[in-house]
């Protein structure tokens, strides 16, 4: 069994497949930094699904049962549901999911889950056309997103929404979107704000914890905590007293869940990352095209694996008490995906 230094798994991939999005959300990919001369990533700097699907099989082998098809936004990327369909092909392979935005899956839906795909998390961040046009940065409504998430459910996909708090811009949100998802078959998670990346000036004053989120809710809508589905499990459970209708939030920032982290991510350029706030990753691209055998590819990322230590978030924890400033230089959430 391959584990890191602090005991911990390979259970899941996280596949980056394009660093570029249909949306300028200002906490992600501010319109300010990401305009029409930022250097997105060209063409042949992209893993080719071949590619991908070598690698998956390769970290399948060394333990991952789960994989994460992200962004920037994965349905911009062509022909995404033929990477689905190779990968639903790798045996050991037992859930494959994607994170996206939502607009795109009316389009996409039906070739998704027809492809192999098992469900998608759609990010909302607000059901108020004003609020959620300024949070995405290109004024997109609404119904964009709600009419997608009806495709991915007519289609069969099993859905999630993913709601990201802030204070002072959509904690008017919290209770509206909670009432709302309450009558669908989709379950909700909030969660906390973060610090990822450089560029979204994150302060811990824009956070709402996972208590503050609880508590606004609990006071309309009663809520008991429920057990994990998994160990390890990102979100924390709880359900709506009296029904079988549940909640997650997801508490990066206050209550912290790196100690079960066995998440892997793999960017869009082929660079390995084994945390979501890293600085460097391992460029697996330039093996991968330089003709190295799959057993050669698995010793690096089981190196790779041995040698990992991260816990940032419960780094910061720690760091938020004491010192308050931070240097280091991260990747981006829009170039490694959530
Ligand atoms: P399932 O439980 O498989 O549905 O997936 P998940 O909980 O990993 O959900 P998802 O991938 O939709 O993640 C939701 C959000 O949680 C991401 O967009 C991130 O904001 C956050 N998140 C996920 N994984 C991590 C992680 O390893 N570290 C931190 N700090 N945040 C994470
Ligand atoms: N804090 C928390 N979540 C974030 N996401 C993007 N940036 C942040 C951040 N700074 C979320 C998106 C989406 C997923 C891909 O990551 O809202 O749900
Ligand atoms: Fe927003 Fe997701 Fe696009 Fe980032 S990748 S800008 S969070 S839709
Ligand atoms: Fe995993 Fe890093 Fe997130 Fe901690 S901060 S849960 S180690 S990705």
């Amino acid at each position: 069994m391959l584990d890191d230094q602090l005991k911990r798994p390979l259970r899941d991939l996280r596949i980056s497949v394009t660093d570029r999005c249909n949306f300028r959300c200002q906490y992600c990919m501010p319109k300010e930094i990401f305009g029409p001369e930022y250097p997105f990533l060209s063409k042949t700097h992209l893993l080719t699904f071949e590619e991908i699907e070598r690698l998956t099989r390769v970290f399948v082998h060394l333990g991952v049962q789960k994989v994460r098809i992200t962004g920037g936004e994965p349905l911009l990327r062509r022909d995404i549901h033929k990477l689905v369909q190779v990968l639903h092909g790798i045996e050991g392979l037992h859930d494959i999911a994607m994170s996206t935005n939502g607009v795109l899956l009316p389009k996409y839906a039906m070739n998704l889950k027809e492809a192999g795909l098992h469900r998608v998390s759609v990010s909302l961040d607000s059901l108020d056309n004003q609020r959620f046009g300024q949070i995405n940065g290109q004024g997109v409504k609404v119904n964009s997103v709600l009419a997608g998430i009806e495709a991915a459910e007519k289609a069969g996909l099993k859905v999630k929404i993913n709601m990201v708090v802030q204070k002072g811009v959509n904690e008017q949100d919290i209770v509206p979107m909670a009432k709302y998802f309450k009558e669908t078959s989709h379950i909700l998670r909030f969660i906390e704000y973060m610090d990822v990346g450089n560029v979204n000036g994150w302060n811990k004053s824009q956070v709402i914890s996972k208590k503050e989120i609880l508590d606004r809710i609990n006071k309309e809508l009663p809520l008991e905590p429920i057990a994990p589905n998994y160990p390890g499990e990102v979100a924390s459970r709880f359900m709506y007293k009296g029904t079988t209708k549940e909640i997650g939030i997801i508490s990066s920032v206050t209550d912290t869940f790196c100690s079960s982290c066995t998440r892997a991510r793999l960017s869009a350029e082929g660079r390995l990352f084994t945390c979501l706030f890293a600085t460097k990753g391992t460029d697996l691209r330039t093996p991968l095209r330089s003709g190295v055998t799959d057993s050669d590819l698995q010793k690096i990322v089981k190196q790779v694996w041995e040698r990992r230590t991260d816990r940032y978030s419960e780094e910061r924890q720690k760091r938020l008490k004491n010192i308050p400033k931070e240097g280091r230089k991260k990747i981006e959430m829009s170039y490694i995906g959530g």
